[in-house]
């Protein structure tokens, strides 16, 4: 009962601790896109499970793609405009050297490296940030996750209360900090933030809005869906500076 007790109270704090900083409305003066004509996309984890998807239909759409990579023996898609870059987001020098040229970024970032303290996602962004302000690459659109920030608790109550304390409390500080820099940050951000992910096949449907998920039971979207909308805000001016929730 008395262990009850503690994890309670300590799922509780953490809940307070990830909602903490979170804004709640974008700054007027910020809200205006200068972003020119995107023509070239950088897209930083390539080769996972959304990043792939990214990869394939930013080409679908006629992009001309550099696919930041760790391993680019693992990415296994061949195409005229798809130029594969190595490197690794802890890397300052790999990171600026793959935004030459660039026009937008998105991020698909993660990792499996749950069970210690990390700064991958947070140190990670914060490279690609500056990388981007020094070669003036301004839109930037990444995936982080429901139940950080104001939408804590969206990812249903088993995540908030049982899986995101007892197997993923280091990795969502980190997003939540991967967030907190995002948001501090002079680019013209979006921040998409899925349900739990599928492989399910694209439906080109997706619900969005900063009130999205259930408090109660989680919600879901595919990889493919995140990725068609994380493409779609690279001209799109609705949620630019603004966090989005994401769910099929
Ligand atoms: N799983 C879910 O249900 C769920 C729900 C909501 C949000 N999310 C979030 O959505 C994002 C994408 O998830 P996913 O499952 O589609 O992706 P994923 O399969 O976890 O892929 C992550 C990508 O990040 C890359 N990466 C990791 N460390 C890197 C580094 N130091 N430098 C460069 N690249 C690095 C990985 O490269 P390697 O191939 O070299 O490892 C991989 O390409 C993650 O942030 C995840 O937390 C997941």
């Amino acid at each position: 009962m008395t262990i009850l007790l503690v994890f309670l109270v300590y799922a509780i704090a953490l809940v307070i601790g990830l909602a903490r900083g979170a804004r709640r409305k974008p700054l007027a003066a910020q809200v205006a896109s200068t972003t020119r004509q995107i023509s070239q996309v950088l897209i930083v984890g390539a080769t996972g499970g959304t990043g792939r998807q990214l990869v394939a239909q930013a080409l679908e759409r006629g992009y001309e793609v550099t696919a930041f990579v760790r391993n680019p023996s693992s990415l296994k898609i061949e195409h005229p405009k798809l130029r594969i870059m190595p490197g690794d987001v802890l890397d300052y020098a790999s990171v600026e050297t793959a935004m030459r040229g660039q026009d937008a970024v998105l991020s698909a970032l993660g990792h499996k490296q749950f069970f210690y303290p990390t700064r991958i996602l947070s140190d990670g962004t914060k490279n690609l940030l500056k990388a981007m302000e020094t070669q003036g690459v301004t839109r930037f659109v990444c995936e982080t996750s429901l139940g950080i920030g104001s939408s804590v608790g969206r990812l249903g109550i088993y995540y908030t209360f049982l899986i995101i304390p007892l197997v993923l409390p280091f990795y969502f500080w980190d997003k939540r900090r991967q967030e907190q820099i995002i948001e501090s940050s002079t680019a013209e951000w979006v921040i998409v933030r899925p349900g739990l992910l599928t492989n399910a096949a694209r439906r080109g449907l997706c619900r969005h809005s900063h009130a999205i998920g259930s408090f109660l039971w989680t919600v879901r979207i595919s990889r493919a869906d995140v990725a068609d909308f994380m493409l779609k805000q690279l001209s799109e001016d609705t949620y630019l500076r603004k966090s989005v929730g994401a769910c099929g």
